[in-house]
Parts: C-alpha cells; sequence; structure tokens
C-alpha cells in the first residue's frame, strides 16, 4: 500500500529547502523546516513569504492560499522536530560527508514508517542510501531551482529502494503539480549529466578567452534560446554546487572529458559562489 504524505520535512533551509517548503505548502502539506539555526529557518521563511506575496501580487494564488501555506510551515532547529513527518527531504549542501552526517543524526528520530529522500543533484543514491538505517525507503527527489517555477523533477531510486516508496514519492510530486522524469542512479542522474558539462564548457570557453561573459551568455541565450546564459546559469546554481557535480561526473564516469574547468575551481577557491555571495562571473554587489 502507499503510504499517504501529510507532513513533509525538510532538512537545509537553503535555496533549495525553501523552494520545496514552499510547493508543498501551498500544495496542503504541512511542512517542518529544519536547519542548525533559528536564523536561517527565519530567512527561509522570510523568502518563502516574499515568493508566496509575490504570487498573490501576479494573481497566480490568492492572499487565503498565501496565508494558509505560511500557516502550515513550521521551523526547528531540532532533529527531534521531524519525528512526526512522514516523508522527510534533505536538501543540505551537495557534500556527501555533511549528509551521510545528517542521516546519523536525524534517522533515530523519525518514525520507522517515514521515508528520506534526498534532493543531491549528483551523488550515488544507493550510497548515501546504505549510510541510513532504512535503504528501502530512501530515495532521490531531485528539483530543478528555482522549485516554485520548474516544472521537473527527478526520481532516482537507490538499488534498495522499494517500489511502494518509490509510489509515494510519485504520487507526493504529482500533488505538487510536478512532472517527473524517472533516472537510474549514475553520476548526475539526467539533467545535470547534460547540463552541467554544458556548463562546463561554456567556463572553458571563458577561460580560454573565446568569448567574453557577456558574449558567451548572450550567445547561447539568443542563439539556443536559453532563458539564461550558461555562465548566468552558474552563477544562479552556485559554483560550488557546479564545481561538486563536475567532481562526481570526472570521479564517477572516469572519463577526461568531465574535467572541471580551472577557472570554475579559482573561483570557487577564491569563494566566489555566484548570486548567494553577490559574486561570480557577475558582479552583484
Ligand atoms: N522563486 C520563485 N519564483 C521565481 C523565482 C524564484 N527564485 N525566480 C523567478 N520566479 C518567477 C517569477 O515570479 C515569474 O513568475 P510569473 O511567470 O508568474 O510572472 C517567473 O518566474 C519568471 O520570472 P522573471 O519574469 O522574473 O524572469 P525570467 O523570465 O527571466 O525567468 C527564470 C526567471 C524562471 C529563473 C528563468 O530565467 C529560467 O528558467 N532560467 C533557467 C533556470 C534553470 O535552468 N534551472 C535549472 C537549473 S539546474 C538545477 O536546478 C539542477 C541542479 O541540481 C543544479
Amino acid at each position: 500500500m502507499t503510504l499517504e504524505i501529510r507532513t513533509v520535512g525538510i532538512i537545509g533551509a537553503g535555496q533549495m529547502g525553501s523552494g520545496i517548503a514552499h510547493v508543498s505548502a501551498l500544495a496542503g502539506l504541512d511542512v517542518v523546516l529544519n536547519d542548525v539555526t533559528t536564523d536561517r529557518i527565519n530567512t527561509s521563511l522570510a523568502t518563502i513569504n516574499g515568493t508566496l506575496a509575490r504570487q498573490v501580487a501576479k494573481g497566480t494564488i490568492t492572499e487565503a492560499d498565501r496565508q494558509a501555506a505560511l500557516t502550515r510551515v513550521k521551523g526547528t532547529p531540532d532533529a527531534a522536530g521531524l519525528g512526526d513527518c512522514d516523508l522527510v527531504i534533505e536538501a543540505a549542501t551537495e557534500s556527501e560527508t555533511v549528509k551521510v552526517k545528517i542521516y546519523g543524526q536525524v534517522c533515530p528520530h523519525l518514525k520507522p514508517s517515514a521515508i528520506l529522500a534526498t534532493n543531491t543533484s549528483s551523488i550515488s543514491i544507493t550510497r548515501l542510501a546504505a549510510a541510513t538505517d532504512r535503504p528501502e525507503k530512501f530515495i532521490g527527489i531531485h528539483f530543478m531551482n528555482p522549485v516554485p517555477v520548474m516544472q521537473l523533477v527527478e526520481l532516482i531510486r537507490g538499488i534498495a529502494t522499494e517500489d511502494s516508496t518509490f509510489d509515494a514519492a510519485r504520487v507526493y510530486c504529482g500533488r505538487l503539480d510536478k512532472t517527473i522524469a524517472v533516472s537510474e542512479d549514475f553520476p548526475a542522474f539526467i539533467v545535470n549529466r547534460i547540463l552541467l558539462p554544458m556548463i562546463n564548457e561554456a567556463i572553458y570557453t571563458l577561460y580560454e578567452g573565446v568569448g567574453t561573459v557577456e558574449s558567451i551568455d548572450t550567445a547561447m541565450k539568443l542563439g539556443a534560446n536559453h532563458p539564461m546564459g550558461p555562465l548566468q546559469l552558474a552563477d544562479f546554481i552556485g559554483l560550488d554546487t557546479c564545481l561538486s557535480i563536475m567532481q562526481v561526473l570526472h570521479e564517477g564516469l572516469a572519463d577526461s572529458k568531465y574535467r572541471p574547468c580551472p577557472l570554475l575551481v579559482k573561483y570557487v577557491e577564491a569563494g566566489w559562489l555566484g548570486r548567494k555571495v553577490k559574486r561570480g562571473f557577475y558582479d552583484y554587489r
């Protein structure tokens, strides 16, 4: 029988976690948002509130929808607060070490029936599942950024994921009105396997002096009809995340065509991580 998801826990109140909380609450689900500090949770709640207010102003939702969604989201810095959740989605930093540490802290507090999902953009679901107490109830639910706007969610089974877990995740995505693409558990799945090498190549194009930041982005926006140029998109995703995904591809597929561009490495080393720190290929200060 498919587990009905009523309460969703989200670990990590960053860009992705905030978006997942937003769409889950708008879909009528109760949301528990967990992060290490109340400051981070409050920033996330303010972001969700701001995006909901924009949607009201544009007429895509009503003021009553906004109020109802806001009352459904509760924040907690304590992992024990996730104890009533039917589904917990980890949307922490794209680091295997960080994620595994979080699972160790969170799993003892979860209901035995709870499904644990990761929003990882590239790391092996099977390997992450093996670090939990519930590999059969573990799955990849990979949202795209910005979550409220992007239609797609990738669903990725690990080797031990049970059909009932997959079905519950599929029903949850349907409730959010998202379209799913099922991917096998290979490095970076489908979207990032294709998207990130394109972004990395754009960075090589800059590194080799083929074009400027502006000419590369204009070329791809107007020449290939992409909504954002690849360098603007890299800043939007976060250059640290882009680098992590390229490293997973490079190590996981052992092919030099996935070598991260040295300029990407240098920007990350400089702390120029893109829009979130106001500096990346563009200066947002
Ligand atoms: N949160 C919520 N809504 C947002 C938003 C955000 N962060 N940013 C924009 N929007 C909404 C706007 O409110 C607007 O809504 P309406 O249509 O209802 O008016 C709509 O999106 C369009 O926004 P704008 O008019 O301000 O700007 P735009 O037309 O340039 O669109 C964009 C912005 C939707 C981000 C568009 O540029 C785009 O689609 N970019 C590409 C995004 C993309 O490729 N995402 C995938 C990244 S890869 C990934 O996520 C996987 C991974 O693991 C790394």
